[in-house]
């Protein structure tokens, strides 16, 4: 693959670079943004499963201007890999499954709540489907409990989603904490993912809910009868596409020489991910010594991981392109 033929195959990809954002998922939180407005009269801001940052240079560049600029803006990322730094961020690297993770943010805010808490956290997919969705429920479980923990009445969680069968029981618990809740589906997320995101507006957790990292998972009884509640019972949330309709389709090719841009250059990634769980892989993937699919695996649809490689198929490939609209790999 040559180097310029990932930019013309994904414009979201090479914009990010030619843009200076980490990752194409910063256009995710700017269109989610657009039409929620979930920036306004925020403060304090925690960014679950942040590295290798884009989200996080989006809040900071939205609410605390340039790098000189005076703000009290706080904004908190965690990720279970390191980071390289941002200017204006705090960094920790921790597990959003953990109490000691949770601690560790309200200690930045000395005392205080966070206006909003986004978490676009995915682990590393299997392939098998419905491991990959549950496992994606689970994180979004771990990020609304820490969430509980720190989020102020009334404020906004956002969190990806893995729209799968089972998705009902999701918007269930998310209910049971936030008034309004919808799901949507930014432009610069593909069609071929069934990644989406819900956000969650005007956190007013149950009377006498006291958050408890004890059980970081919520998961009771993932099975119970609530995926096949109907009529009025049903959770019915509102899903919305969003993002600029005369925007970049995700799911298009286009041409790197677009009409009415200046000429086409080849910018390398903005930030490679420091010490990437995927970095073996890269190495092997460099020297050729991937195991190749089979037939049968190459046509297997991408679950959610938008850096999924066509290629891959064993479980080292799939952490090499595991989770980060990779930037890095070429
Ligand atoms: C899609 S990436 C996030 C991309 C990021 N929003 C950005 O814009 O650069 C998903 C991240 O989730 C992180 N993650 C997965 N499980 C986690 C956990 N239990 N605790 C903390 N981070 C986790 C991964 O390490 C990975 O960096």
């Amino acid at each position: 693959m040559g180097r310029s033929s990932k930019d013309k195959r994904d414009v979201y990809y090479r914009r990010a670079k030619e843009e200076g954002w980490r990752a194409r998922s910063a256009y995710k939180l700017l269109q989610i943004n657009e039409d929620f407005d979930i920036f306004t009269g925020v403060s304090r801001v925690v960014d679950l499963c942040a590295a290798p940052g884009s989200w996080s240079q989006v809040l900071a560049k939205s609410l605390r201007g340039p790098p000189d600029s005076p703000t009290d803006a706080k904004i908190v990322a965690v990720d279970l890999q390191a980071m390289a730094p941002i200017h204006g961020v705090v960094q920790l690297q921790g597990d959003i499954t953990k109490k000691s993770t949770a601690e560790g943010i309200i200690s930045h805010f000395e005392g205080e709540q966070a206006d909003l808490v986004v978490c676009d956290g995915a682990p590393d997919v299997t392939g098998l489907h419905d491991i990959d969705e549950y496992i994606q429920a689970q994180l979004l479980l771990a990020a609304l409990n820490i969430t509980t923990h720190v989020l102020k009445k009334g404020g906004t969680f956002v969190a990806k989603i893995f729209r799968g069968k089972d998705v009902t029981l999701l918007y269930s618990q998310l209910k049971i904490f936030f008034p309004d809740v919808s799901v949507f589906k930014p432009r610069s997320s593909r069609n071929s993912s069934i990644e989406a995101f819900v956000v969650c507006q005007g956190y007013k957790p149950p009377e006498g809910y006291v958050p408890n990292m004890s059980n970081p998972l919520l998961d009771q009884q993932y099975d119970l009868d609530l995926n096949s509640l109907e009529g009025p019972n049903r959770v019915i949330v509102p899903f919305l596409a969003c993002g600029d309709l005369s925007g970049f389709d995700s799911d298009m090719t286009y041409p790197l020489q677009l009409e009415g841009a200046s000429g086409y250059s080849y910018h390398p990634p903005t930030q490679a991910p420091i010490n990437p769980p995927y970095k073996d892989a890269c190495v092997l993937k460099k020297t050729d010594q991937l195991a190749k699919p089979s037939s049968s695996q190459q046509h297997q649809p991408s679950l959610s991981c938008e850096a999924t490689e066509p290629q891959a198929a064993d479980s080292s490939t799939q952490e090499a392109t595991h989770q980060l609209d990779a930037l890095t790999i070429q």
